[in-house]
């Protein structure tokens, strides 16, 4: 296991009750500066893709961001190198030229859903920002499962836990995880991951 503050705490102590089901997306928000921040985000969310909540910390761009504007897009993509590459702000994404500048749809996404923000509570380091779905749309088809993207997803999260996290369980788990990316995964997958141990590498060594 890895981070557990990015595992859903809300089906805890709640016998019976539905379990929720967490999609890790990429969020796209307007900056101040009118530029465009990209960021990881488990958004917390059923099938029907209508509505769903987000769970940023107060310290994140992202927070300020939908605070400040209200909206925002959530797009579900298997491109691992911008993931990863998001999840330490060093991103080189393309955003569509949008008819409306406030929504910074991701070119290369699978699909990609415009939200607006109907309820924040704030009152936790951890915020819960609840979503409303206003538009959707489908840009091409989802890889499907991959063993070594998914453990990409996982060394992200790491990536993103450094001082958070015991530096010998990051070590321990980049070690691990790197057994699936070598056993399944293609270019793009070496790419992502080398990208990440790098960065940890850069701050704690890897021994
Ligand atoms: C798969 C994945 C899911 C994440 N989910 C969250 C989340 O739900 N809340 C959060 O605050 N950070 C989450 N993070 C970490 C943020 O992406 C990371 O801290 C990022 O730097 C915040 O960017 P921002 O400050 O530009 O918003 C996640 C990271 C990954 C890789």
């Amino acid at each position: 296991m890895v981070d557990p503050t990015h595992e859903s705490s809300q089906n805890a102590g709640k016998p019976g009750r539905a379990r929720q089901r967490i999609l890790e997306g990429i969020v796209t928000t307007v900056n101040e500066d009118g530029t465009t921040n990209i960021s990881p985000m488990g958004a917390t969310i059923d099938e029907t893709m209508s509505h769903f909540v987000l769970r940023p910390y107060q310290t994140s761009t992202t927070f300020r961001n939908l605070g400040r504007l209200g909206e925002g897009v959530l797009h579900v993509t298997d491109d691992v190198e911008l993931l990863a590459r998001a999840a330490v702000g060093q991103v080189v994404a393309q955003v569509s030229d949008a008819s409306d500048p406030r929504r910074r749809i991701l070119t290369d996404t699978c699909r990609w859903y415009v939200f607006q923000v109907t309820e924040l509570d704030s009152q936790q380091a951890r915020t819960n920002i609840g979503c409303q779905v206003v538009d959707q749309g489908h840009r091409r088809e989802f890889f499907g499962f991959n063993r070594a993207k998914h453990a990409v997803v996982e060394a992200a999260i790491l990536a993103t836990r450094v001082g958070i996290l015991d530096d010998e369980q990051i070590r321990n788990e980049l070690c691990r995880l790197s057994i699936l990316v070598e056993k399944t995964g293609g270019d793009s997958e070496h790419r992502a991951f080398d990208f990440l141990v790098q960065h940890v590498a850069d701050k704690i060594g890897l021994e």
